[in-house]
Parts: structure tokens; sequence; C-alpha cells
């Protein structure tokens, strides 16, 4: 069975080729030019997506060496996420859905994120606790199956990957900090400045980020009104992301050892992060964990992981109706 899939939710237009289970094809074109306006534009990220889509589905059917006519599903990203970007990708796959006359299926985002620790290890089973880190949320859920889970924990503000995008930023560093901190802090002292690790001993697993933002902001004012010396900036970004990434890990092997779990995913962008994925490689062999991390390429935002789940969601529910009649939607976190 042949699934094409469809993610624009924010600044990534991507578009996958599945058969059944496997990733024939994952194109991502990301719109990098948001950086010189230190954030995402949301018009002009809609505006990009529609530039972008329909030559990327054409790519995408091509180098699977597949006819339009080969496609049996369509699955698409419906929430949450920019609702102009949203409504491109959706509206896309309603159109083709209508064209080829085979089934639409709804993809939630975050979702997507999740399974995506499967795509790569299909012996990676239920139950596992999973870590979803993106420049939107921070969630730690507990995974029963394709159609079952829990929210365990959240952030009550800022998101993991706007902690790291804003504090780079108040170290003078482009948009989006997140991967910029990461190499500069490959070099630096994580122990030069001990920045707050909030609601570490909260006895919950929820997480809090704007804290260590106004600490870093106040830091850097008291400390270096006049800019920050080059040979400071490694030190520095290293002891804010050791203070990002020690949160989460704590968390999250707390999540497993109260819920009985002995599998941890790591999903979503931040899960690119080199420290974090060293840490939870070096936690989870000390407590005999099994652990997945996507590929960089399943971290990100793609088409893949919205075909994958979108395929499983099908092909495992009774009764599936399409429908042509399903809204954008910008919130939906599913509780
Ligand atoms: O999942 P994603 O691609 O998009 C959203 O759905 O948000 O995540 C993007 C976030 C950004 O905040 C970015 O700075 C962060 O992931 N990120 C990283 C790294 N690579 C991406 N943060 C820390 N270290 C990285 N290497
Ligand atoms: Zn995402």
């Amino acid at each position: 069975m042949i699934t094409l899939a469809i993610e624009s939710s924010c600044d990534e237009t991507s578009i996958a080729v599945l058969e059944n289970m496997n990733v024939k094809v994952n194109l991502i074109s990301t719109q990098y030019f948001h950086s010189k306006y230190g954030g995402v534009v949301p018009e002009l990220a809609s505006r990009a997506h529609l530039k972008t889509i329909a030559l990327l589905y054409k790519d995408a059917l091509a180098s699977s060496s597949l006819n339009e006519s080969d496609i049996d599903l369509i699955a698409v990203t419906q929430s949450p996420g920019l609702i102009g970007s949203l409504l491109v990708g959706l509206n896309f796959a309603k159109g083709l859905s209508i064209k080829l006359k085979k089934p639409l299926i709804p993809v939630n985002h975050i979702e997507g994120h999740i399974f995506s620790s499967i795509i790569e290890n299909q012996n990676f089973n239920f139950p596992f606790i999973c870590l979803v880190v993106s420049g939107g949320h921070t969630l730690i859920y507990k995974v029963e199956s394709f159609f079952d889970y829990e929210i365990l924990g959240s952030t009550i503000d800022d998101a993991a990957g706007e902690a790291f995008d804003k504090t780079a930023k108040l170290m003078g560093l482009p948009y989006p900090g997140g991967p910029e901190l990461d190499k500069l802090a490959q070099f630096g002292n994580p122990k030069f400045h001990n920045f707050p690790r909030s609601m570490i001993n909260s006895g919950d697993l929820n997480f809090s980020f704007s804290g260590l933002k106004t600490s870093v902001r106040y830091f850097i004012a008291k400390n270096y009104p006049n800019g920050i010396p080059e040979n400071i900036k490694q030190d520095l970004a290293s002891s804010i992301q050791s203070a990002i990434v020690e949160i989460l890990v704590i968390k999250t092997m707390k999540a497993a050892q109260l819920n009985n779990i002995n599998k941890i995913a790591v999903v979503g962008g931040v899960s690119a992060n080199s420290l974090l994925r060293k840490s939870f490689v070096d936690e989870c062999n000390k407590f005999d964990i099994e652990l997945s991390i996507p590929k960089l390429e399943y971290c990100i935002d793609n088409a893949a992981m919205i075909g994958f789940l979108g395929f499983n969601k099908f092909v495992n529910s009774n009764n599936f109706k399409s429908n042509l009649s399903i809204r954008a939607n910008p919130n939906a976190i599913r509780k």
C-alpha cells in the first residue's frame, strides 16, 4: 500500500512516500529565510508553502518512481500549527483526495513526532515513555498504542526549543538558535555558571524554562554589559545547554521509573541536540532502558512521520471513513 504524506504545519514543507511501513522518500524543504526576521513570519511561511508544495509533490513521485495512480492513501497534518501553513497542506491533500478518489487521513503533528520513534526501529513496541521536545512543545507521554496515550507532564511556560532559541538570541546568535548554541557548547565548560534547574524537585513531571531565560538575561546584563567576549561564548552556551538538558533527562527518567516502563523515546526538533542524545544514551545504558531517538531527518518536522502514523491508524481502524470536511486546527493537542 502506498501512502502519500504531507506536512506543512510551520516552516518546513515536506512530502513523503511510504510503502506500507517503509519510507521510500522523505523530501523536506526548510524555509531558512525566516532567520533574518528572528523567527517564523506566519504569512511568509504560508506563501512559501504555496510556492513549494506542488513542486515537492512532483519530485517525491519522481524520486520514488511512482505515478499518481499508485497512491492508495493520503495522510496530512491537520493540527496543531500555524493556521495558514496548515491550510496549504490540508487543501492540497483534499484536492489530491478528490482527484485520485483516495481516502484522506488527518494526522496530529505531535502524534506524528511521538511515533517517529518507531519508523526505523519497528521492534520498539508499546508501552514506552516519550519525550516530545520541539520549538513549541515539551511533553512527556505514556504511549500504549497508536490510539492510546496520555500526557504525564508538560511545560508550564516556554518549550525546550524556545528556551534554546531565546537564550541563544540573548547571546546574539542567529535564529533558530538551538543548533547554533549546540555547536558552540561542544567546546565549552558546562560548569562555567550554574543556571537554575527550575522545578527539578517539584515532585511532578512538569517543566518550566522561563526562569532560565530570565537568569541568562540578568547574567549577561550584569557581567557583560558591553557584549559577551568571544572567549566566554562557548562556556556560556555549554552552561545554558547543560541546564536545559539535565532537566529534560531527569524528568523523563523519572517518568519511566514511576510507570515501571523500560523503553524511552526522545523526539522532536530538540532531540537533534548532541548533549541531549549523549545524556539519554548514557542514562539509559546505566538503567538498562531501551532508547529510541530517530535520525535527524525524522527529528525535525517531516512528512515521513505523518505518513507512518496515518498508515498505521488507517490499517488498524475499524471502518475508517474519509471525510473531506475536516478543518485545520492550530491548537489541538490531544490530552
Ligand atoms: O520539531 P521542530 O523541527 O519544529 C517544531 O515543531 O517546533 O523543532 C524546532 C526546534 C527549534 O526550537 C530549534 O532551535 C530546535 O528545535 N533545535 C535544537 C537543535 N536542532 C533544532 N535545539 C537544540 N539543539 C539542536 N541541535
Ligand atoms: Zn514539530
